[in-house]
């Protein structure tokens, strides 16, 4: 496949530019102005969670220094900025009392993009629930669709005078799986029992929180995101043909397809798909999973390669990393693959009933080095330039896609990485908290500028 150069004309003069954070990764601000502990607090407390005991108390400290980072926004040239609410700042008790004073920041932090005519885009949900919902069950609740609810409707009421452009979930799959069924992030939960009751709140979740926001936010322009990898079979053999089936419902279908109105994903063969429906009911739920979104929002690192495993519970399938397999990859080891991405955009504008896509996440992490005042980042400029050329061939065949959000503005707290993963556009020393924009900044400053 062969993609002609990337100009940023090509995509249109309304089209979203943008980078993204997330409350959790980049405010800090710990229990300060009267929020409470998210799940990502308690789980940083708990020894061994996180890679060097890192913790997401200061993070890149947006609380205190977000007039500086959206400078830096507008520096680079983006006109759009993605950040999600902190539910544990907005609502210390979960559910009780809104607190001001996370609304008043909330707000200078909206008025401060306006001002510099950067176009916010607000997450609803991106995985830092407040801890004592937690400890009520979490995301296993049978009540928590009515703490979302009201959560959804605060955000909603408070800041929809102002803010247009929602997104209710970040990545069910991701904060489900890891969290609820792996162990990997917060709150550190493991089993079906734990995955089929989170899976289900999710679907039902994202739906009404949808319909939420559609009823309080006139003109609003809303979306959900999507996690998205291509999965390859390791050979054409059939038993790795069908474990790739499987790895694709779980990874690609199973939170898309119930807001299409299409139910879970529908499998003979793979018993998980069986025990989802059975534990969830889920046949009663078909139009209560349904919402029509204005846009879906797919985040995509990296395709996997998928062979088959008897050993592996649950999906009989286990994964062939980019090493072993001799393909380019990050310092995380993920694959880099723009052809990969090309095709998982076009796979999920193949469902009828999409109207629009933003890509909401891409990006790449390096070993990035800062010498005399510079990060030469060269391999992240490729990773950008090599997926902007897939997304421009794939929008120049028809698919309507309106916006890229990189991720991300700056270095921050990458989960259960702690600050070993370096994401950004901007260096950040967690020392010194000094910002230095990064090489890969400066070409999409240069990019934009075109
Ligand atoms: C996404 C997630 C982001 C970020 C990114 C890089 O799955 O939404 O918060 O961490 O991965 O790993």
């Amino acid at each position: 496949m062969s993609f002609t150069p990337v100009h940023r004309k090509n995509f249109g003069n309304n089209f979203h530019w943008g980078v993204a954070i997330a409350a959790a990764q980049n405010e800090g601000g710990f229990l300060e102005d009267g929020k409470s502990m998210s799940i990502w607090d308690a789980f940083a407390r708990r020894q061994g969670k996180i890679r060097g005991s890192h913790t997401p108390f200061v993070a890149a400290d947006f609380y205190h220094r977000y007039k500086d980072d959206l400078l830096l926004v507008k520096a680079l040239g983006f006109n759009s900025f993605r950040f999600s609410l902190s539910w544990a700042r907005i609502l210390p008790d979960g559910t009780g009392k809104t607190n001001k004073q996370a609304i008043a920041f909330y707000h200078k932090v909206i008025d401060e993009c306006l001002k510099l005519e950067i176009t916010p885009f607000v997450t609803i949900y991106h995985w830092d629930l407040p801890n004592v919902l937690e400890k009520e069950g979490g995301w296993t609740s049978t009540l928590f669709q009515k703490w979302f609810a009201r959560y959804v409707k605060v955000c909603a009421e408070n800041f929809g005078d102002k803010v247009k452009n929602w997104i209710i979930l970040n990545e069910p799959l991701s904060f489900t799986a890891l969290g609820y069924m792996m162990a990997q992030h917060a709150p550190g939960k493991r089993g079906l029992f734990n995955f089929f009751p989170a899976i289900h709140n999710a679907a039902l979740a994202q739906a009404e929180g949808g319909r939420i926001v559609r009823e309080l936010v006139p003109n609003a322009y809303i979306g959900t995101t999507f996690s998205c990898s291509e999965v390859i079979p390791n050979t054409q053999r059939e038993e790795d043909i069908k474990a790739a089936g499987r790895l694709d419902i779980l990874m690609n279908r199973l939170f898309i397809e119930p807001v299409l109105g299409l139910g879970y994903p529908r499998d003979d063969q793979f018993p998980f798909i069986q025990k989802l429906e059975k534990y969830t009911h889920a046949w009663r739920y078909t139009e209560k999973m349904y919402f029509k979104f204005d846009f879906i929002g797919l985040q995509n690192y990296f395709p996997v390669t998928i062979k088959y495993n008897a050993l592996m519970p649950v999906i009989n399938a286990s994964q062939v990393n980019a090493k072993t397999k001799g393909a380019p990859h990050t310092d995380l080891g993920w694959e880099i693959n723009s052809e990969s991405f090309y095709r998982i955009i076009k796979k999920f504008w193949m469902y009828g009933g999409v109207k629009e896509i933003i890509i909401t996440e891409n990006g790449a992490s390096f070993k990035d080095k800062l010498e005399n005042g510079v990060v030469k980042d060269d391999k992240r400029i490729a990773y950008f330039q090599t997926h902007l050329r897939a997304m421009q061939k794939a929008k120049k065949e028809g698919v309507n896609l309106k916006g890229y959000f990189a991720w991300t503005l700056t270095d921050n707290f990458e989960w259960n990485l702690g600050y070993s993963a370096r994401f950004g556009l901007v260096h950040v020393d967690f020392k010194t908290q000094l910002r230095t924009i990064k090489n890969s900044g400066h070409w999409w400053r240069a990019f934009l500028q075109d």
